[in-house]
């Protein structure tokens, strides 16, 4: 095989197992870095397991979970009708809503923006890593941002 093949496959083979610097690169989160990003949910949020927070729902497993599914947090009705509808958070509505989370669920009660994709992005890893399910959440989001490799 000839060097420039060989450049080429490798090449090949980086882009396909996600290895590339490709443009993939720039919509992908850092836990890490999330966890920094949380410190901004605190005040209202929990990741511990059943711990309580006067001021918002628990979020440990709030990946995948269907809206509204906390039992021991009051949601505003427009947040529960959400979640009958079918709203389930994963990485598409998660950026949505901490996006702006009035505009996405309207007359719900959280405030807090998160303009900034990046942020959004991290803040959405973390929260992966809380959760029974927690590796086949990581994964699904994984497989949800593949189409972005060529
Ligand atoms: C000032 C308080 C406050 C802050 C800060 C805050 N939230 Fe919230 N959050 C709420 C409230 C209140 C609700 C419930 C909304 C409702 O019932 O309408 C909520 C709901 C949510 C939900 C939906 C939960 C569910 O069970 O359906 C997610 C996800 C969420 N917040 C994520 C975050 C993240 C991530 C941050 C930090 C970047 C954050 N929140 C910061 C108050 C806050």
């Amino acid at each position: 095989m000839s060097i420039k093949k060989k450049l080429l496959t490798v090449a090949v083979l980086a882009a396909s197992t996600g290895l590339g610097l490709g443009p993939s690169l720039a919509a992908e989160g850092d836990p890490a870095r999330g966890e920094n990003v949380f410190k901004r949910c605190v005040s209202c949020h929990s990741l511990e397991p059943g711990k309580k927070r006067p001021t918002g729902p628990n979020l440990y497993g709030v990946f995948g979970r269907v809206a509204a599914a906390d039992p021991d947090y009051r949601y505003t009705p427009a947040m529960k009708e959400a979640g009958a509808s079918g709203l389930v958070w994963n990485d598409e509505n998660l950026m949505a809503y901490l996006e702006d989370p009035r505009k996405f669920v309207p007359k719900s009660r959280m405030i807090l923006k998160l303009p900034k994709e990046q942020d959004r992005l991290d803040v959405i890893e973390h929260l992966k890593l809380f959760g029974d399910n927690a590796d086949a959440a990581a994964e699904s989001g994984a497989e949800a941002e593949a189409p972005a490799t060529p």
